[in-house]
């Protein structure tokens, strides 16, 4: 979490006005499975324009965190507010209303379409707001080329089979996907996991390109050396649940993280 001298320098650096109040807040946080207290008073706040890494160790409760944030978990006691109002999220569709996408670990694609029909898959379930709710193919490559190219990804081919693409490819076209749904916030599950560095990087060329847009990221990543130091803006690390360190990642190194995540030093916040 920011504490208020790093609030006020983050909205001196940017005059933004979306800046001042996070996109959204999570604060205290708790979470229990039966007998497992998942989360323990976690607290998170995404800014718009900023990228938050959330780091742990395997169980630290992170993918519990995001899950609440996104409506597949409700959560026992806390405060979840959006632009500053209180949110009012039972499922995932109540989180996407609110403008809130998640690209999980699995991407959710369909290996034999291609990147138009897996932009727009599932779409026609939920109503369409082009063209009447009949989607015709000709205008999902209009409109997906659109987004690729505002994404900078226009070189990516609209009609090849997702499944013969790379990672990194199939990794954008998912993040692609969810911003036809033209989010404020996006969540991102391990999303250069398994990716070769200069995948890795493109993937997190793309995200910045979604934070310079004005969109709120959340990361999830275990890619501490390479990704999160180097392309995020703050970084909440979690342990047992609760959090255990914010940095900004311009003042930290990767060996500062994992010290942090794994126990090295108590509550370090060096956010300021
Ligand atoms: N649906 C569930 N039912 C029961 N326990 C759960 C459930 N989801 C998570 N947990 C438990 O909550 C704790 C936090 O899990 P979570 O998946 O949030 O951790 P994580 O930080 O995402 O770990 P990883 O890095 O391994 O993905 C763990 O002890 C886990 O076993
Ligand atoms: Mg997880």
């Amino acid at each position: 979490m920011l504490n208020d001298s790093v609030k006020g320098a983050a909205q001196a650096a940017s005059p933004s006005p979306s800046r001042s109040k996070p996109l959204i807040a999570m604060r205290n946080i708790t979470k229990s499975f039966g007998s497992v207290q998942a989360l323990r008073g976690a607290s998170v706040e995404v800014h718009a324009g900023e990228v938050v890494a959330l780091v742990g160790d395997n169980g630290a409760g992170k993918s519990t965190l995001v899950k609440v944030m996104a409506g597949v978990h409700g959560f026992d006691s806390g405060d979840y507010e959006i632009e500053g109002v209180a949110a009012r999220i039972n499922n995932p569709s109540d989180a996407t209303a609110y403008g809130i996408q998640t690209v999980y670990q699995d991407l959710s694609l369909c290996n034999n379409l291609d990147a138009v029909q897996n932009l727009f898959l599932g779409r026609e379930l939920a109503g369409s707001r082009w063209f009447g709710g009949r989607i015709k193919r000709a205008e999902c490559e209009v409109r997906a080329r659109e987004v690729m190219t505002r994404m900078r990804l226009g070189n990516l081919s609209l009609t090849r089979p997702v499944g013969a693409m790379s990672g990194g490819q199939r990794q954008n076209i998912a993040i692609a996907r969810s911003i036809l749904w033209t989010p404020k916030v996006v969540i991102l599950d391990e999303p250069t996991a398994a990716l070769s560095h200069s995948a890795a990087q493109q993937v997190a060329t793309l995200i910045r390109t979604l934070a310079d847009e004005g969109l709120g990221i959340v990361v999830v990543s275990h890619d501490i050396h390479h990704f999160v130091v180097h392309s995020t803006d703050r970084i909440e690390v979690m342990r047992l649940g609760a959090n255990a360190a914010s940095f900004r990642s311009k003042d930290v190194t990767g060996e500062q993280v994992v010290n942090a995540m794994v126990g090295g030093n108590e509550n370090v916040n060096l956010a300021g």
